[in-house]
């Protein structure tokens, strides 16, 4: 038998990170286009593995379960209570966890200033930038209020220079910027390939698991296809946190799209100012801006972005639109789902809006995907075409079917809750399918079925 080759060649998919033996032009795996991409990898020496596994055992010590320790993790905690609760009440010793985001979006901020306050408090950090000089970085540094003892500056684009770095000084927190500026000279392919930036992430993780320090990895989000996306390091890493924003906006959002130390349900507001990103206290209050008495065309929603609710205005204007086709323009919320919605409200609410033209605003700069914004949505452009304010003191959350249905909103107390605090005092939302029976609902949740029943409660008597 001939002898294995000392280096082989998978496929792997760019999208899903899965691996094929050979070239395809669909992922076998998700079912995605042209995302595999060949890459080297080198295999031990026969032998080697059984070597490995021998001395790795014999180095492996095995307690009893009743004595491992279930202490709760000691957590590095930053002060910044928005990004501290996002990663689970603090960033996990011997972790790795990849902060990702649009390129500019401010990963490299945050990441200087959670490190500040790190070293600070007298946690020792490692500073790796593949991306930009020393020089640059000590220039943000400047502007965020990151010069400070204990936080020390690598520049390098040399995978094997940043472990060595991270080795020798042992911090609590290495930052490595970016995963997709540094490459391993023993294997081929430029920085930010597929094999390159996997290779980076998982020698990354092996330092972080064989001491203390914490790895925050920086990934940018890039277009499929050119290199490789943050989705291939989701498994090599222990959680993953999207900084998330519209790039001309100054609200930024953070959340845990995995998290082996925490939940995934829990978002950060911060804002981007000149001085850096800095924490939004009261969220809720920052995504309202309504007015009391309520105007026409504004109907505030409760989101529950993961188990925080937010308040949400949404503002809508219909007017009565020109010669040609009508224009319809939305910021924060899917246009095609406005669409649908000025739909279901012309056939099952005998509103007509042909011949206006409508814009539909979130307000505070946030982007609304959830389905029990819908109810907020069609009320909001009800009332703008009425000229009816919505009634004062009503909340609204509820997705609304094609047939017009409404759906009842997840976890209504939740919702309710966060509306009284904020002076609030009712929340319509859809009917449970069994309701009537035994369950009272709780006072101030007022149910409707359809969205003819709900305009009837929520708008303002003229
Ligand atoms: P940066 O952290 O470099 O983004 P990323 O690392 O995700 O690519 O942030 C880039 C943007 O943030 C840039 O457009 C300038 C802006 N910014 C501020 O508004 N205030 C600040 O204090 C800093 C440091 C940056
Ligand atoms: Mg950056």
């Amino acid at each position: 038998m001939a002898a294995m080759p000392a280096v082989r060649s998978v496929y792997v998919c760019q999208q899903c990170g899965a691996e094929s033996p050979k070239w395809s032009g669909q992922c076998p795996s998700c079912a995605a286009w042209n995302t595999l991409v060949e890459t080297v990898v080198a295999r031990p020496a026969p032998g080697a593995r059984a070597r490995e596994r021998a001395s790795a055992a014999a180095a492996a010590s095995i307690e009893p379960i009743g004595q491992v320790s279930s202490a709760e993790a000691i957590r590095l905690t930053s002060g910044i209570n928005e990004v501290d609760r996002v990663l689970g009440g603090g960033l996990v010793p011997g972790s790795i966890v990849l902060f990702s985001g649009d390129p500019g979006i401010g990963k490299s901020t945050l990441l200087l200033q959670l490190a500040a306050r790190l070293a600070t408090a007298g946690m020792p950090v490692l500073y790796v930038t593949g991306e930009e000089s020393a020089a640059q970085v000590r220039g943000r540094a400047e502007r965020v209020d990151a010069v400070v003892e204990g936080l020390g500056l690598v520049a390098t684009t040399d995978l094997a220079a940043a472990i060595g770095a991270i080795e020798s000084t042992a911090p609590a927190l290495a930052v490595v910027d970016s995963v997709q500026s540094l490459s391993s000279a023993e294997l081929g392919g430029p920085a930010g390939s597929v094999g390159q930036v996997r290779e980076v992430a998982t020698r990354l993780a092996e330092v972080a698991k064989a001491g203390s320090t914490c790895v925050a990895l920086v990934g940018h989000v890039t277009k499929e296809g050119t290199v490789a996306g943050p989705r291939t390091l989701e498994h090599l890493v222990d959680a993953v946190i999207y900084l998330e924003g519209e790039r001309l906006g100054a609200t930024r959002l953070l959340r845990a799209a995995k998290n082996r130390f925490g939940s995934t349900d829990e978002v950060g507001v911060l804002e981007m100012r000149g001085d850096g990103l800095v924490e939004v206290p009261d969220a809720s209050r920052f995504f309202l801006e309504s007015e009391q008495p309520p105007v026409a065309g504004s109907a505030v929603t409760i989101a529950l972005e993961g188990t925080r609710p937010l308040a949400v205005e949404i503002q809508a204007l219909v007017a009565p639109a020109g010669v040609g086709s009508p224009r319809r323009a939305t910021t924060g919320i899917d246009v095609s789902r406005v669409l649908m919605l000025i739909a279901v409200l012309a056939r099952h609410a005998g509103l007509n809006l042909t011949g206006h033209d409508v814009y539909v605003n979130v307000a505070g700069g946030l982007r609304i995907d959830e389905p029990a914004a819908d109810l907020a949505v069609a009320t909001a452009l009800a009332s703008s075409l009425r000229e009816r304010p919505v009634r004062a003191g009503t909340v609204l959350a509820g997705e609304l079917s094609l047939a017009g249905r409404l759906r009842p909103a997840t976890r209504p107390e939740r919702r309710l809750a966060e509306a009284r605090r904020l002076g609030f005092e009712r929340l319509v939302t859809g009917r449970a399918r069994d309701d009537g029976a035994a369950v009272p609902a709780p006072a101030g949740l007022v149910t409707a079925s359809d969205v003819r029943g709900a305009l009837a409660v929520t708008l303002e008597e003229r």
